[in-house]
């Protein structure tokens, strides 16, 4: 019996296994609208095997983009464009689909990773934008200075994420996960690093956590109990002055008083100066299992998660309660599915690819010599339970 095969209730969400695909950002995005490309990339990793796809940080206004192609949620143009994606996916395959949604706060207006070589932030001629943050700190000498945040920007923002979050129900995604991580600008207010706010959003860990708990709360107002709201936070900022395991600890108890309902547990990005240990295979599970033991939170372990072993042994243990899979689903857009195999459970496959199923493709042991032997009938021999042999029918 898999671990890591059980299902689970996320929210209102019912997911068939414990697999994430983790967002990941594709700088592919034309005014922040979705392309062909998202069609391709997402269609293709909701066929992984994974219970639930996260899509890439989506900003929640122009500002909060991080470079040119990144996506946003805020017109009705960006919605459609996302709405149209998630349907035509949901007619072929039958992983949930969720989006981030996030703002980069003093680490936005930069160029794509492709094109970091040439250095990180856009100029004027590139069309550089003026950033925000919770106070007038870059994030190094060579980025662009933010412009702190007044109670109007506060505001703004706020509302953009609630905004988002509609859109996001209307667009027909199942899950919104908030982007509070890797030094982006939710992060910005909680970590002391970058926050010297004297208002009522500065100072304590109370105050740093307002703004972050104010979006929070007034998403889940907006965001269907039967779906998840999930929330990314960093468990540590690696940095004498910032942000400990502790205040991750108080954070995600804030945030299930809220009705949150789990939080990913990753690392790093947040300043020069976090001096961040070599990453080990599983080198996170470790905050995951921290913050789930001190409040009882459903959490999502993340990094360096690449064999469906590991995965196994984190949901086994009960470390986390889901595991979220970024490079290893590039690496392998079918990893969940090799996964169940590698845990010898026999899993659905869509009828277009079903002669590759393992017990119907003598080539399978042979592809994947730690795949096990999956007792049962040939599957061929039986119907898909998904539905996912009507394409052209909406079944969820
Ligand atoms: C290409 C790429 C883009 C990423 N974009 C995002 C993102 O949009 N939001 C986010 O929270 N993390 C992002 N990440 C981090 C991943 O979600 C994940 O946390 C990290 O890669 C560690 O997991 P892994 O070892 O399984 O890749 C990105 C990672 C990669 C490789």
């Amino acid at each position: 019996m898999s671990a890591l095969f059980q299902p689970i209730q996320l929210g209102g969400l019912n997911l068939p296994n414990r697999i994430a695909v983790s967002p990941m950002c594709q700088y592919s995005a034309v005014e922040g609208l979705a392309q062909t490309w998202h069609l391709v990339h997402v269609g293709g990793l909701a066929l992984s095997g994974a219970g639930v796809v996260v899509m890439e940080a989506t900003a929640t206004e122009a500002a909060g983009r991080i470079t040119h192609g990144c996506l946003g949620l805020y017109t009705d143009a960006h919605e459609e464009a996302l709405g149209k994606l998630v349907t035509e996916i949901k007619k072929l395959a039958p992983a949930a689909i969720g989006i981030q949604l996030g703002h980069a706060g003093r680490r936005a207006s930069c160029r794509p990773v492709r094109d970091r070589w040439k250095g990180e932030c856009l100029t004027a001629e590139e069309g550089a934008w003026q950033t925000v943050a919770p106070s007038a700190i870059p994030y190094d000498e060579t980025w662009h200075e933010p412009v702190a945040m007044d109670s109007a920007a506060l505001e703004r923002v706020r509302s953009s994420f609630v905004d988002a979050a509609r859109r996001a129900d209307r667009a027909g995604f199942d899950l919104v996960e908030i982007h509070g991580a890797h030094g982006y600008l939710l992060h910005q207010f909680l970590s002391p690093v970058t926050n010297h706010r004297t208002d009522a959003y500065g100072g304590s860990l109370e105050n740093r956590m307002r703004f972050v708990l104010e979006i929070a709360q007034a998403m889940r107002a907006v965001w269907p109990r039967e779906k998840a709201l999930g929330f990314r936070m960093n468990s540590t900022d690696w940095h004498p002055e910032g942000l400990t395991q502790d205040d991750a600890d108080t954070l995600a108890k804030a945030l299930k008083a809220i009705g949150v309902d789990y939080v990913v547990m990753s690392a790093g990005n947040l300043a020069p100066g976090c001096k961040i240990p070599p990453a080990a295979p599983g080198h996170q599970v470790e905050y995951a299992r921290r913050v789930k033991a001190a409040t009882g939170m459903t959490t999502m372990a993340v990094g360096l998660i690449a064999t469906a072993d590991l995965a196994e042994r984190i949901i086994e243990s009960g470390d986390a309660d889901m595991v979220a899979i970024g490079r290893g689903m590039l690496d392998n857009p079918r990893w969940g599915l090799l996964a169940a195999a590698e845990c010898g459970v026999d899993v659905d496959y869509v009828p277009q690819y079903i002669r590759s199923r393992p017990n119907n493709w003598i080539g399978f042991p042979i592809a994947h010599p730690k795949a096990r032997p999956i007792v049962g009938t040939r599957q061929m021999d039986r119907p898909s339970s998904g539905g996912w042999d009507r394409p052209d029918v909406v079944t969820k």
